[in-house]
């Protein structure tokens, strides 16, 4: 079976660490290359933190991309208060044993596009900066693209202002040019993202492994457990878990039937106020604009993590 070539843009970040392991880890997906952008950290540190990973996990044979350092037309906005100094507070990453490549991003994007025979998945987890800027400069390379699939925003109710969420509010136009490209975008926001749950027992879990993927990532879940962890009301009641978001964005490349998706229109709000980088999510379809996305609304949360700890044992 051909794999799905996917180019892979995020901020690590915790949760964007375990989407990588995801991505690395299925037969079903070839990640050709790795993106970064800035958001939970700066891009000194989600670059670092990027080659640290694809050290962890033996892949650095991954040409790793280094994205804007800020959004398009904002000031740079950083998620420390959740991930840490480092982005990824927590995880033991071990230094990169190759030369760094200096690439850069858009050029890394731009060269997949143009020299691959089939078109490419973009995945992005972080604010759509890098993304929108191959959009804006290549129009004609949107026809090599087979969709976008990105984690960020929400139907209701944000995580960093009433309305928003953290990676649409960092750059709203970078997403707003994302979401009315015309390539086919599938959202997975916090109505679903908050459902992607991942339990102390699963951390656990994954801690007794006894890998030094395990030891390192078992450091990253303890971490990111105690920033957000939050009561979650589970038909036993509430239990602590701590919300995978960018995880929901590569498992669905790995297993679609895991998400509940509707297909609508989606626009970004780009105007400075209450309402800045809202996406507007026309559930019901009351605006008759074209349907240009697929937002996630549930999960199979079971399966959800089930798959987490499959892919993270599937390293040494
Ligand atoms: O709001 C959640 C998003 O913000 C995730 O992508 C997380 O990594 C942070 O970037
Ligand atoms: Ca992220």
């Amino acid at each position: 079976m051909d794999k799905r070539k996917v180019i892979y843009d995020c901020d690590p970040g915790h949760d964007d660490a375990i989407a990588l392991l995801i991505g690395l880890a299925s037969e079903k997906l070839d990640i050709v290359a790795i993106t970064t952008s800035a958001g939970n950290q700066t891009q000194d540190r989600t670059y670092t933190n990027v080659k640290g990973l694809l050290s962890l996990v033996k892949r650095e044979d991954i040409p790793v991309g280094r994205g804007a350092e800020k959004p398009l037309k904002r000031n740079l906005i950083i998620a420390d208060y959740i991930h840490g100094k480092t982005g990824i507070d927590g995880a033991e990453l071990p230094l990169p044993t190759v030369e760094d490549r200096k690439l850069k991003a858009l050029d890394l994007m731009v060269e997949i596009l143009r020299k691959s025979d089939e078109k490419v998945t973009i995945v992005a987890t972080g604010p759509q900066t890098n993304v929108a800027i191959l959009l804006m400069a290549y129009p004609e390379l949107k026809e090599k693209i087979e969709a976008i699939v990105f984690m960020g925003g929400a139907c209701f109710g944000g995580n960093y202002t009433p309305n928003s969420e953290f990676n649409i509010y960092v750059d709203p136009e970078a997403a707003d040019i994302v979401a009315s490209s015309g390539v086919p975008v599938y959202m997975f926001g916090l109505d679903v993202t908050l459902k992607a749950q991942f339990f102390k027992e699963d951390a656990e879990a994954v801690k007794k492994l006894g890998t030094e993927t395990s030891r390192v990532i078992g450091g990253l879940l303890d971490f990111f457990s105690n920033k957000i962890a939050q009561p979650f009301l589970a038909p036993e009641g509430h239990i602590e878990g701590m919300h995978l978001h960018d995880a929901c964005a590569m498992a669905y490349l790995v297993d679609p039937d895991m998400f509940t998706m509707v297909h609508t229109n989606l626009s970004v709000n780009t105007q400075d106020g209450l309402g800045l980088g809202q996406t507007v999510v026309d559930y019901n379809n009351k605006s008759k604009k074209e349907k240009n996305a697929w937002v996630g609304f549930d999960l199979d949360m079971d399966k959800f993590r089930a798959l987490v700890k499959e892919s993270i044992a599937k390293f040494d």
